[in-house]
């Protein structure tokens, strides 16, 4: 490619999730940054002609606990490889009879009920207030939905993400008051993630794969692993599938985002200079 900037599609793969089907490696990058390491080496490669940058999220074997996820490493490597973009691939659980195990949710809302986590790139010395009104890209999103529902799969275009700490699951009357509040799906680490994705200017959409009903159903037992697991590995066969399908689409042309989240620092920062 030349004269046109070009698109890097930064995938984090969830629960399930720890490599990518024809994904051509030309590397992989064991990177050290500010925050220190991310959870694993990342590859980068070409899918369809189109740059793509890899990053299991809990590292390869699934060794890192959603509390100890060092975030700020996670997407600061991803920025400093030349992601343009990020997509995001979560196991949930759901909150509506609708959303099925085995169905997708393109999450465009969250509740950050996470606690004492590393949140912000920003802090003493340099603060910025960063917009998160509309935490994802649209453009993504839609993208993303399209080429879910092309694959077959049942797929929700918008949806509440209730961010929890864990690693325990929801009691049921969390379950229950998270389903009051109108929360649609429930995980344990699109937070800080989606924050930190925004103040590093990068878009940002997030693919909920639902395993399980967590605990409120009253006709399913409580989530275990144990129970979720088959269902885990088939979304995370689906979402190989949809990631194949998807990078022709996204095409190797970078385009500028329509809301403006490449330059969203331009706007956040309030720190007097020097
Ligand atoms: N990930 C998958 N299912 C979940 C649930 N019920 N609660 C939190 N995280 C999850």
């Amino acid at each position: 490619m030349s004269g046109a900037a070009e698109t890097s599609l930064a995938v984090i793969g969830g629960s399930g999730l720890y490599d990518l089907d024809g994904l051509e490696i030309v590397g992989e990058h064991d990177i050290e940054t500010p925050w220190g390491k991310p959870s694993d080496p990342i590859l980068a490669g070409r899918l369809s002609g189109v740059r793509m940058l890899f990053l299991p999220r809990h590292g390869k074997g699934h060794r890192i606990p959603p509390s100890d996820l060092n975030y700020r490493a996670n997407i600061a490597a991803l920025k400093m490889l030349g992601a343009t973009d990020v997509l995001s691939i979560s196991a949930c659980g759901s909150f509506k009879e609708e959303l099925k195990p085995g169905s997708f949710v393109i999450v465009d809302q969250f509740i950050d009920r996470t606690r004492g986590r590393a949140s912000s790139f920003f802090g003493p010395g340099l603060v910025a207030h960063v917009s998160m009104a509309h935490p994802v890209c649209p453009r993504l999103s839609e993208l993303a939905f399209e080429t879910v529902k092309e694959i077959g799969v049942e797929v929700a275009y918008g949806g509440t993400y209730l961010a929890m700490e864990g690693p325990q699951f929801s009691s049921l009357a969390e379950s229950k008051l998270y389903r009051s509040w109108g929360c649609d799906v429930i995980g344990m680490t699109a937070m800080p993630e989606a924050k930190l994705a925004r103040e590093a200017e990068l878009p940002y959409a997030l693919v909920a794969m639902v395993t399980d009903y967590d605990c409120w159903h009253e006709e399913v037992g409580p989530v275990e692993v144990h129970n979720v697991l088959e269902v885990l590995m088939t979304n995370a066969d689906h979402a190989r599938n949809m990631l194949k399908s998807l990078a022709p689409k996204i095409g190797p042309e970078r385009k500028a985002c329509p809301q403006g989240i490449e330059n969203v620092l331009d706007f956040a920062l309030i720190t007097a200079p020097d």
